[in-house]
């Protein structure tokens, strides 16, 4: 009917690509984010390969993780890269002060993260330490892991088992420096910035894309004073920006995972698309001063933060629902939109903390909603973003506490296959979806589920899994219904 909402394709105008490290990981040295999460070593019960779990890494392999970026966050200005090379037994005890005040033993340093990266076929971001390491420090990790000469350091890498160089794409000079990172100014950390990055030198077949470590939320001040800083030579190839969901809005009491009330499903999904005007805000800014979008804009952490679900509160250990799917859908769906700009984005964290992909309980596994949703975008990775029109998209909620019914984006890939993938945030009412243009069907999965907060448990792990969708067109005026909270991600057929 007339009524229904309306999406038009824009096939004749391929835009941006859409770079596959949008859809990147970040593991932290976090609660069990990678100890027990990917790393249990080589005489744990549990199957593992050199000491990384098989189920984690079969599950990892099908997801197509296409970057990592390791080893925080907060824990990076406190990491001292020494501490973990060289035989396990000798590696350095030190306290995370950050997370949980445990004892990291090191046994999961760089070399095991480097080598986990080329077993996933991913490319690796390794985030350097400006709070609490020097200049010095960080130049030398970068000639432990790059170089390819007879020098003392490359050396150490050989005796420590890796005779060539690893490839390492992506260097970031700090983290949240204006919190956890050394509680900076702007102008301040973009003077340290400038001092690391000048002795922060490699091979010139091995140079890392260099990361300047932004703002978060709305802030502005962060990208503008980087940006400008650029002018002046300084080698920034990108500026990350770091955004978390929380249904209440409230750091001292942020929402629970499950079992939430509708006026928090609501608030979740109304916080959550702030991003994009965020985006656009210091996108605006960047565009002022590098017009040819030399310098990427990066989300190099994003995701819904909750109310820790079950043990040690500074673990960030939280369950996954379908709420959480159709967050990470939208989330999507705005990179997308802002490729041209947005190279990257590390959603918080892979495994055991925050918005993971993957839950585990010593040797058993889960697979997330979450998961499923990157899963079911892999056509996406790379491909060319399609712009498109949505007629008659209505709003749930009211006022100013409402949001777009439908969130939706399409692309091209490289063979021409054409994916459509469709959003519906409402959790009551589904919605006709009309396609204009001349379709023969749509065919790909759907994730949906009765309950608000339908997940998965390590009894039940295939409770919330995508089925099969497929509808065939009959005539000129191809409509389908979308449930009520649901993601689909289809191939369009033509
Ligand atoms: O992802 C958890 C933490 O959130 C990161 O360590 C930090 O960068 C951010 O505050």
């Amino acid at each position: 009917s007339e009524a229904d909402v309306t999406v038009n394709i824009h096939v004749d105008k391929p835009a941006s690509k859409i770079n596959r490290n949008i859809y990147g990981q970040f593991m932290e040295h976090l609660g069990r984010g990678i100890y027990e999460g990917i790393w249990v070593g080589e005489n744990s019960e549990i199957p593992n390969t050199n000491g990384y779990r098989n189920d984690v890494l079969a599950a990892l392999k099908e997801l197509q993780v296409p970057l990592l970026r390791w080893p925080g966050g907060c824990f990076a200005d406190e990491y001292h890269w020494q501490d973990g090379i060289g035989p396990k037994e000798e590696r350095a005890k030190r306290v995370n002060t950050t997370w949980g005040g445990v004892i990291d033993d090191n046994r999961f340093g760089t070399h095991e993260f480097l080598d986990l990266a080329e077993m996933l076929n991913a490319e690796v971001y390794v985030n350097g330490n400006l709070g609490t390491g020097t200049p010095t420090e960080m130049a030398q990790w970068l000639e432990y892991m790059t170089s390819d000469s007879d020098s003392t350091l490359a050396n150490q890498r050989r005796a420590n088992g890796r005779d060539k160089p690893w490839r390492i794409d992506h260097f970031a000079i700090g983290n949240e420096a204006w919190g956890c990172g050394g509680n900076m100014t702007p102008e301040y950390y973009t003077d340290l910035y400038k001092h690391y990055a000048t002795f922060a030198k490699t091979p010139h077949d091995n140079t890392p894309l260099f990361i300047a470590s932004g703002g978060q939320n709305a802030q502005t001040d962060w990208t503008e004073t980087l940006i400008k800083a650029k002018k002046t030579g300084v080698k920034m190839d990108a500026i990350s920006h770091h955004y978390y969901t929380l249904p209440t809005g409230d750091w001292g009491k942020k929402g629970a995972a499950l079992d939430f009330p509708e006026s928090e499903w609501l608030s979740t999904m109304v916080n959550t698309v702030k991003i994009e005007k965020f985006l656009m805000d210091n996108i605006a800014i960047m565009d002022k001063y590098d017009p040819e979008a030399k310098v990427a804009f990066n989300v190099d952490e994003w995701g819904t933060w909750f109310d820790v679900s079950e043990g040690e509160p500074g673990f960030l250990y939280q369950q996954n629902s379908l709420r959480d799917a159709i967050v990470a859908a939208v989330n999507l769906n705005i990179f997308h939109k802002y490729a041209k700009r947005v190279q990257m984005s590390n959603i918080a964290q892979m495994i055991n903390v925050l918005q993971a992909m993957i839950l585990t309980d010593k040797e058993k596994m889960l697979l997330t909603p979450t998961y499923h949703v990157f899963k079911m975008h892999v056509p996406f990775q790379d491909a060319s973003y399609l712009p498109l029109t949505l007629k008659n998209n209505g709003k749930y909620g009211e006022g100013e506490n409402s949001v777009d019914k439908i969130s939706a984006s399409a692309a091209v890939t490289k063979t021409g296959e054409q994916w459509l993938t469709l959003v519906n945030l409402d959790p009551n009412k589904a919605e006709t979806i009309r396609l204009d243009g001349k379709y023969q069907g749509v065919k790909g999965q759907i994730l949906t589920d009765v309950k608000m907060d339908a997940h998965n448990t390590f009894d039940k792990p295939n409770n919330l899994a995508p089925r099969q969708f497929e509808v065939k067109a009959s005539n000129d005026n191809f409509a389908f219904e979308l449930p009520a909270k649901s993601v689909i991600v289809v191939k369009l057929n033509n």
